[in-house]
C-alpha cells in the first residue's frame, strides 16, 4: 500500500467486478442505441476507460475537461469548461461518465448544459457516490459504490494531483492535507 493512504476503502477486484456489471446493464439497457459515452476529465478517466471495455454493443467516447476543485477538498460550485466535447451530442443517446458525485454541484452543471445540446437521452453513470454532501438534489442513474464521506483518492481520484494511479480507492492519512486550507 502507498505510503500516505491510512486505510483501502475498496480494493481492485471489487472495482473490477463492479465495473463489469455497470457495463454488463449499460450494454442491456442501450442495445441498439449506440450511445455516446463522455467521459469527465481527468478523475473518470481510468473507470471510464474500464467501463467501455466490458461494453457487449458498440459505443462512442468522447471527453469533457472541466475545473472545480483545484487542490483544496471542497467544491466551489463553480464550474468551468476547459476542453468541450468533440461533436454534437444533438439526437445522441448520451451517458455522463463522472468518478465521484459529492455535492452534485458538478454534475447538475453538467447536465443542464449538455441537455440543452438537445440529445435524444441524458442518464448519469458514476462510480462513486457521497449521499451525505448533497447540495442539490441528485440521482446518478448508474452507480458503482455509496461511500461514507470521506476525502479518496486513487482509481482516478486525485488530491493536488496525485494518487490518481492506484488502483485502488483508498482514504488519505490526515497529515497530507492537513495544513491546507479547504
Ligand atoms: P461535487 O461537485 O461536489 O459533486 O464534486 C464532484 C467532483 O469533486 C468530482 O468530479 C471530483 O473531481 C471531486 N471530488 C469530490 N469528492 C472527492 C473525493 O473524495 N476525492 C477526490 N475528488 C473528489
Amino acid at each position: 500500500m502507498h505510503d500516505d493512504i491510512a486505510k483501502v476503502l475498496i480494493d481492485a477486484e471489487t472495482i473490477q467486478a463492479k465495473v463489469r456489471e455497470l457495463g454488463e446493464r449499460l450494454s442491456r439497457d442501450y442495445a441498439g442505441l449506440n450511445p455516446v459515452l463522455i467521459c469527465i476529465l481527468k478523475g473518470a478517466v481510468i473507470f471510464a476507460a474500464d467501463l467501455v471495455r466490458q461494453l457487449s454493443i458498440p459505443a462512442k467516447l468522447d471527453f469533457m475537461a472541466i475545473s472545480s476543485y483545484g487542490s483544496g477538498m471542497r467544491t466551489s460550485g463553480v464550474v468551468r469548461i476547459l476542453k468541450d466535447l468533440d461533436r454534437s451530442i444533438e439526437g445522441e443517446h448520451v451517458i455522463i461518465v463522472e468518478d465521484i458525485v459529492d455535492s452534485g454541484l458538478t454534475l447538475s452543471y453538467l447536465l443542464e448544459n449538455l441537455k440543452s445540446r438537445q440529445p435524444a437521452s441524458l442518464k448519469t453513470c458514476v462510480l462513486l457516490d457521497k449521499p451525505a454532501q448533497r447540495q442539490v438534489p441528485l440521482e446518478p442513474d448508474y452507480v458503482g459504490f455509496d461511500i461514507p464521506d470521506e476525502f479518496v483518492v486513487g482509481y482516478g481520484l486525485d488530491y493536488a494531483e496525485n494518487y490518481r494511479h492506484l488502483p485502488y480507492i483508498g482514504v488519505l492519512k490526515p497529515h497530507v492535507y492537513e495544513g491546507v486550507s479547504q
